[in-house]
């Protein structure tokens, strides 16, 4: 049975995507740092095991990445863990930029990297890179985030040339806002309600995954 590494698969996109790729057949590895989200999240999978990993430390992420392929036959990784802090940019603490680099960006590479040497000379293998417009374009009060977001853009064009000439397929998808937990304890958006559901978001990325690029935009 084929296997999809799926980060933050406890809340959100993560976890609607987990949904839809299980209904799909696959076999779903879920990864994040809280264990009770993931769980909740096997429990409405047939086929699916938790790895409780924080992607911003590369030791623990290559640990864990060695075993998984020694039990599992991994054929692709979706990079969708990811955190937003927002406000004026002269007043975001320093520790939030970190915060968001090292996850957005460092946690995204050290997946990448443990993963794609594993998978990229394999007929339909995959990894897809959850971004979001804030990818594609500047947005008030969103500076460090859009920075964090477009580095991920540049990562993932730039893997795409790089393994043009393999099997493996690396996309990149930029959507707008979603009705998830990312917005919880943020003044930034005031009605997340408005938002697409990650469960549509999630549809429209499944029916798109052949592509390169998809771009889902807000409502
Ligand atoms: N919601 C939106 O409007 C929107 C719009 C465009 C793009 N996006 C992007 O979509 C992706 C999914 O976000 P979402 O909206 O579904 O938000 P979410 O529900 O907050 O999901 C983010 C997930 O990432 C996990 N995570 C955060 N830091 C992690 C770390 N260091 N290691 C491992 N897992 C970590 C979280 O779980 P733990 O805390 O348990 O680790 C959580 O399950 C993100 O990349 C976000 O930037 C969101």
């Amino acid at each position: 049975m084929k296997s999809v590494i799926i980060t933050g698969a406890g809340t959100g996109l993560g976890r609607e995507l987990a949904l839809k790729y299980g209904k799909e057949g696959y076999h779903l590895i879920l990864v994040g740092r809280s264990e009770e989200t993931l769980l909740e999240v096997k429990k409405q999978l047939n086929n699916a095991i938790i790895t409780v990993l924080d992607i911003r430390n590369k030791h623990e992420v290559d640990e864990n990445i060695r075993f998984l392929f020694k039990e599992y036959n991994v054929v692709g990784l979706i990079n969708n863990a990811g955190i937003g802090i927002f406000g004026p940019f002269v007043k975001i603490k320093e520790n939030a930029i970190e915060e968001m680099f090292q996850t957005n960006v460092l946690g995204t590479m050290y997946m990448t990297q443990a993963v794609l040497p594993n998978i990229c000379e394999l007929d339909g293998s995959f990894v897809m890179n959850i971004i979001s417009t804030a990818g594609l374009r500047g947005k008030v009060n969103e500076a460090a985030y859009v920075a964090s977001k477009f580095a991920v853009r540049g990562f993932t064009e730039s893997l795409q040339k790089e393994y043009e000439e393999k099997p493996v397929l690396i996309s990149a998808v930029y959507m707008g806002g979603m009705n998830t937990p990312f917005w919880k304890g943020s003044e930034h958006v005031k009605d997340p309600s408005k938002f697409r559901s990650p469960a549509e978001v999630a549809e429209t990325i499944f029916s798109q995954r052949q592509q390169e690029y998809v771009v889902i935009e807000s409502k």
